[in-house]
């Protein structure tokens, strides 16, 4: 039996018949019979069309770290609204939200707002080839950075075994419809290793624009960077004349006020946000310090966008930034986290099963592989088919995380303890269900 009741498998009908597959997003299609149409989100709450309420750990796939309809976003976004939205000149809102941004993330001296973090992605590549005049892109395997054809390739969508050799990586279309010769301009090499890194860098660092990496891998079981690995990237980039891009659209805003360069201690040259920066407006933006600041700044590498910076979407930045930054949301994500991430690897342990936890409590994975994976690759060794079993359990029980292990759990400040407990019994007789 599918996830749709009743009045949502009606829904989902009429969606069909409208949008593709009946949505606008191909992630969030689960199959005809599964695919659910939600009528409100409510705190850490969805409701789907036939009332049925959920604990929500998809969180739109991260933004929401508030929690859904948080009432500050939603007084600041609704006086934005009624004030107009896009004009064809910078609007007061957007140099409050920019001003707040730059005191968050404090190694940025300049940025500007998009819409969606592919748009932010877009532009920092091109900023990055525009600086350096050098064409060629270095990515990691199972890392996302959104839907153009710069950077569709070996993303967590990939079979394992269709990467080529570790030392050779083969990229790996993600789509079709991108031109063949865009796969020239794309160098693949898997996460967390240093020396394949140095390999590439040591063969063709004079070609290498930029190096883009999601500090920590938000599509791919929130894997963590070993120690100094990082602060590897960077030295590379600077001995090299490589622009460093941390995509933090997943991690920005979420695991720490300043993202991944606060908690991990190292600064890109470009950072691309979007997600937990606007509790789920449709907000982004593209940040940069330095050299590459004063190139963009002097004009000839565009960046344009008709939506970029409406009122509705700063205006939920700058409410949201500003209820971050009282440090309340990351210490209740914190202790929520810390819970069931804990409570997840007993409850394992009782039963028998091996389980390893990964990344942080605001974003964390639950992998089941005898060891802790530190790359893509690892996927191969974690049983899905045991953790999509629990997991349809979990969502039968009202507690709805992704399905795939590949995409993390995201836990918004509205959580309360009893819905942790909630978690923590439905994840338990889920896995009693599943290994029976
Ligand atoms: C790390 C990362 N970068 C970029 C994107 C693309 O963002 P958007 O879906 O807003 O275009 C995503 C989306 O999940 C992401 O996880």
């Amino acid at each position: 039996m599918g996830l749709q009741g009743k009045k949502t498998a009606e829904w989902f009908e009429r969606a069909r018949a409208s949008l593709v597959n009946g949505v606008s997003s191909q992630f969030r299609y689960w199959g005809d019979e599964d695919t659910l149409v939600i009528d409100r989100g409510e705190g850490a709450y969805v409701y789907d069309m036939d009332g049925k309420r959920y604990i929500d750990y998809q969180c739109g796939f991260g933004p929401i770290i508030l929690g859904h309809g948080d009432p500050r976003v939603t007084a600041a976004v609704a006086e934005a609204a009624a004030s107009g939205t896009v004009f064809a000149m910078t609007q007061r809102r957007e140099v409050e939200a920019a001003e707040k941004f730059r005191k968050a993330v404090p190694w940025v001296e300049g940025l500007r707002f998009t819409n969606t973090g592919t748009e932010a992605t877009m532009h920092a590549v091109r900023l990055a080839r525009g600086y350096t005049g050098r064409d060629t892109i270095l990515k990691f395997e199972g890392q996302y950075h959104g839907v153009h054809d710069y950077v569709m390739f070996s993303t967590a969508g990939a079979p394992p075994r269709s990467l080529g050799s570790r030392y050779r990586p083969v990229p790996w279309q993600s789509s079709s419809g991108i031109p063949e010769q865009i796969r020239s301009l794309i160098r693949v090499l898997p996460f967390n290793d240093t020396d394949l890194v140095e390999r590439v860098f040591n063969d063709e660092g004079h070609r290498i624009a930029a190096v883009i990496v999601e500090p920590m891998l938000g599509n791919s079981f929130a894997i963590l960077p070993k120690d100094g690995y990082l602060a590897h990237l960077r030295r590379l980039c600077d001995e090299h004349g490589a622009l460093l891009i941390f995509d933090e659209v997943k991690t920005g805003f979420r695991i720490a006020l300043g993202g991944a360069a606060e908690y991990f201690g190292v600064t890109p040259d470009v950072g691309t946000f979007a997600k937990s920066m606007g509790n789920g407006m449709p907000v982004a933006a593209i940040a940069v310090r330095g050299e590459p600041l004063a190139a963009w700044a002097a004009g000839g590498i565009s960046q344009a966008g008709t939506y970029s910076g409406n009122g509705v979407a700063v205006a939920g930045a700058a409410a949201t930034i500003d209820a971050l930054s009282t440090g309340e949301p990351y210490a209740r994500i914190e202790k929520a986290g810390k819970a069931l991430m804990a409570g997840i690897r007993s409850i394992c342990a009782a039963r028998g099963v091996t389980v390893h936890t990964t990344g942080v409590p605001a974003m964390f994975g639950i992998v089941f592989s005898e060891e802790a994976p530190t790359e893509f690759r690892h996927s191969a060794n974690h049983d899905s088919e045991l953790y999509e079993t629990v997991i349809r359990g979990m969502i039968a029980r009202g507690v709805m995380p992704c399905d795939d292990a590949l995409e993390p759990w995201f836990l918004c400040a509205a959580l309360s303890d009893e819905d942790v407990a909630t978690t923590l019994t439905a994840f338990d007789e889920s896995l009693a269900e599943a290994i029976d």
